[in-house]
């Protein structure tokens, strides 16, 4: 049987708890008449584990008879209940050794019969006693006792102490949970120390053999500080474990926060019929994975990625960029679709098919796609064709894609300065990307197509943004391609099975290293007849299906195809011509299409009403004519080209000026012209001081256009000669070569598209250094047939070639 209980200050509203329970009666039920008790005597009420304070109120629950014989004299007599916390708890009926001697009387405040038949009393502590003597003879436990005075003297030590005291007691509260408000007023309105005193030591946590030890310690000041230590550590404790709780309880916050938002993501999905979209779509990805191929290394680069999608939210910055990458690695064509085998005999009849003449160059392709084909994975050499515009090189790469089955990619490399252009960009960069070898491989979807490296010439140098030119060779390089590591996937590609081919218009802007691993194709440009064929089988039929006209509506004849080629176009390719075919087809469509006309024939005399008057027309035989005008030949990135040197004499010192954007070199074989004249002004018949009380001035037409190289000594030197001999230079002869100051005329190059150029432009003689005489294979066999071809060994040989017998006029004097 439990007889006394310890409950805690609060405690009172367990009686509280039970508002049905018909309490009985303040006034407890008499069950011993007691003879009457002395003065200075006090009524005993032994309880375990609980010590009452003065001015705190308690529950007590009364077991025992002699307690409860206690309590109901104490009502009954209306005198005090000496409270004693027993010593030792096993006890069941203490006696005077068991109990402390001292305790807190009380004065019951209610007396209460719970429905179960237990009994309870409400106490309010009065004042600490010590016991004197017990007293035999009473039903209960009687003894004699001091009441202790507690000294209300003000003292700033106390005051200060007690100061302290409720401040500390104040924070502990506050750091207790769910303490009522009620508490913290009652601890407030306590005004003297030594009431505080014992009401901190009443609701504290403490032991209740701490407690008595507390109720003993008479001394205020001691009680005090006591306590102040006892609250100290308390704070500490509170503090920490209320940390510790936050901590622990921000975590759960955080984790719970997501995992709501998650729920709530689900719950809107649903509404939407998206149910778990990220779901599907991880697995999705899942099986893309699967479904690429992918090499095993790179294939598990793209599970580990999608296990990190897996677990970010959705709206993560890094979500998008995730799944971009893995869109990348999925996309790729990663494994060969089954190659198709060259067929050799089919390849030549596509490459005809599309081109006309070219033979050369066809040739080397089907050695190429032969030596391909008989040993697929040897390595092959990258293709470069070298020439003009619009000779053919971008649509000889789409015609080889054709012939062998492949996929046609074209990166263009013109501008490219950066070289992540490249090679891509880092995936640490905001909007990274794969490079544009990576990206047209993908937009293609093979990894063995054909690749057209479009203008390698014009690929910016290396500086700030690293070197583009080694990154292309990274990509070229059959000994480094097998695994070309792009900077956004950084995982390694295999290139080796790609068919590299690079255009450029001219070589020496190539790097070096970039040439060398390269197997230059020329292509120098057409002649008048091949474009008239070409023109005839391919042009004109692309630009008739481009205007949507049908053969027997239009058609140009030979006449006209000529005379556009000659008057309206002067270019080493077809592009203009192709144009200016594609002008007719629109003019011809529109009278057509207005009912003017059923079927057009356009001949030579029509193109001045459909493309205005002729561009080209004897412009040499304008231009020369008169003494001090030679024509030269050039070379231009955009194939040859006629040049005109205009020299004229003025009253002066014997000074050279010259003008029309001349380089160094040019300059140089201008004043080395000049100089070899003067040695030979004696022979020429120029007479000597004429030179000294002249100037010259050197002026090379298209001004705006910068010129540079040493082959234009020799029309300088003919010029020269022409203006202070004033014999005019023959309108049908063109020359090239550069000059030696003994007068020797030394090789040059670019002599196929001079030739071409020349050609085009209705000359028929052209002066080429003797040296150069190894080339004459080269030159188209119609331009060998069509041209008077003079090899000069010295300016001699120019002169006798290019003045015309009769001086123009008088030599001046
Ligand atoms: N031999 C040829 N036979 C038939 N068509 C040709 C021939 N040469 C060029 N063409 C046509 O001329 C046009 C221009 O050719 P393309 O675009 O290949 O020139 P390109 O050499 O790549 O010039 P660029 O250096 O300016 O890129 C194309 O329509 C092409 O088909
Ligand atoms: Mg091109």
């Amino acid at each position: 049987m439990k007889d006394y209980t310890s409950t805690p200050p609060v405690a009172a509203d367990a009686v509280k708890a039970s508002p049905d329970a018909p309490a009985t009666a303040t006034q407890p039920p008499r069950e011993a008449a007691a003879r009457p008790l002395p003065e200075d005597a006090m009524i005993i009420l032994p309880v375990r584990n609980l010590v009452l304070f003065p001015g705190v109120v308690l529950p007590i629950t009364v077991g025992r008879p002699r307690s409860r014989a206690a309590a109901q004299e104490a009502v009954r007599a209306q005198r005090p209940l000496g409270v004693l916390l027993q010593s030792k708890t096993d006890v069941g009926e203490p006696g005077p050794d068991d109990l402390h001697w001292v305790g807190t009387s009380a004065s019951v405040l209610r007396y209460v019969t719970a429905p179960d038949g237990t009994h309870h009393l409400i106490c309010q502590g009065e004042q600490r006693f010590r016991v004197l003597q017990f007293v035999e003879g009473y039903p209960f436990q009687v003894a004699r006792v001091q009441v202790i005075e507690e000294s209300d003297a003000p003292d700033a030590d106390i005051e200060a102490r007690a100061h302290n005291l409720m401040e500390r007691a104040t924070e502990i509260l506050q750091l207790l949970p769910q303490v009522p408000e009620e508490m913290v007023a009652a601890l407030r309105g306590v005004k003297s120390p030594a009431r505080l005193a014992d009401f901190i030591a009443g609701f504290v946590e403490l032991s209740a053999e701490e407690k008595q030890r507390l109720l003993e310690m008479f001394d205020l000041k001691a009680r005090l500080d006591r306590l102040l230590e006892v609250l100290s550590h308390r704070v500490e404790v509170l503090r920490l474990s209320r940390e510790i709780n936050e901590r622990t309880k921000e975590t759960i916050d955080e984790q719970g926060r997501r995992h709501l938002l998650r729920e709530q993501m689900r719950t809107i999905q649903k509404e939407l019929g998206e149910e778990d979209g990220s779901a599907a779509e991880l697995a999705e990805l899942d099986k893309a994975i699967t479904a690429a191929k992918m090499p095993e290394e790179i294939e598990k680069q793209a599970r580990k990625e999608l296990k990190r999608l897996e677990r970010m939210p959705e709206a993560a910055a890094e979500y998008s960029m995730v799944r971009t990458y893995l869109d990348w690695l999925i996309e790729l064509p990663w494994t060969v679709a089954g190659e198709a085998v060259i067929d050799i005999a089919e390849a030549r009849r596509i490459l005809d098919e599309d081109h006309y003449g070219l033979e050369k160059v066809k040739k080397r392709i089907l050695e190429y796609l032969a030596v391909r084909k008989l040993n697929p994975s040897g390595k092959s050499p990258i293709l470069c064709f070298v020439g003009p515009p619009g000779v053919g090189k971008t649509s000889l790469g789409q015609s080889i894609a054709r012939a062998t089955g492949r996929k046609f990619a074209r990166v263009s490399l013109g501008g490219v300065h950066d070289e992540a252009e490249i090679r891509g960009h880092r995936r640490t960069y905001i909007g990274a990307l794969p490079g544009n070898v990576i990206q047209s491989i993908r937009k293609v979807g093979a990894c063995n197509g054909v690749m057209m490296l479009d203008e390698v010439d014009k690929l910016g140098m290396g500086g700030f943004h690293g070197d583009p030119a080694s990154a292309l060779l990274e990509v070229l390089d059959p000994e480094q391609n097998a695994t070309f590591r792009d900077n956004y996937l950084g995982v390694p590609f295999d290139l080796s099975r790609m068919m590299f081919i690079c255009t450029a218009n001219v070589l020496d802007t190539i790097p070096g290293p970039l040439r060398d691993r390269m197997e230059v194709i020329h292509l120098p440009g057409y002649t008048e007849q091949e474009k008239l064929q070409i023109a005839r089988r391919y042009l004109v039929g692309r630009q008739l299906a481009a205007t949507g006209l049908s053969a027997a509506q239009l058609e140009i004849d030979d006449e006209a195809l000529g005379a556009i080629i000659r008057d309206y176009t002067r270019e080493a390719g077809v592009r203009n011509l192709e144009r200016e075919i594609g002008a007719i087809g629109r003019n011809v469509a529109v009278r057509i299409a207005e009912g003017k006309a059923q079927r057009v024939t356009v001949g030579a005399d029509d193109l001045a009403a459909i493309l205005g008057p002729s561009r080209f027309e004897a412009e040499v035989a304008m231009r020369t004519g008169v003494p001090g005008v030679a024509t030269g030949l050039a070379w231009t990135p955009v194939g040859g080209d006629i040049l005109f040197v205009e020299a004229t004499r003025m009253p002066g010192s014997g000074k050279l000026i010259l003008t029309g954007q001349l380089g160094e070199v040019m300059k140089e074989s201008a004043q080395a012209a000049l100089s070899l004249l003067k040695a030979r002004a004696q022979g020429l018949g120029v007479k000597e001081d004429l030179l000294e009380k002249s100037d010259i001035h050197v002026h090379v037409p298209a001004g705006a256009t910068p010129k540079d190289g040493p082959s234009a000594g020799v029309a300088m030197f003919v010029a020269l000669s022409s203006l202070l001999t004033a014999r005019a230079v023959r309108s049908e002869v063109a020359m090239t070569g550069e000059i030696s100051l003994r007068g020797l005329v030394l090789p040059i190059g670019g002599v196929k598209e001079k030739v071409l150029a020349a050609l085009r432009a209705g000359i028929t003689t052209v002066m080429l250094p003797a040296r150069n005489r190894k080339e004459l294979e080269e030159i188209p066999q119609e331009a060998r047939e069509k041209l008077k071809l003079v090899w000069i060994e010295s300016v001699d040989d120019a002169l006798a070639t290019a003045l015309s017998d009769v001086p123009a006029a008088a030599v001046p004097a």
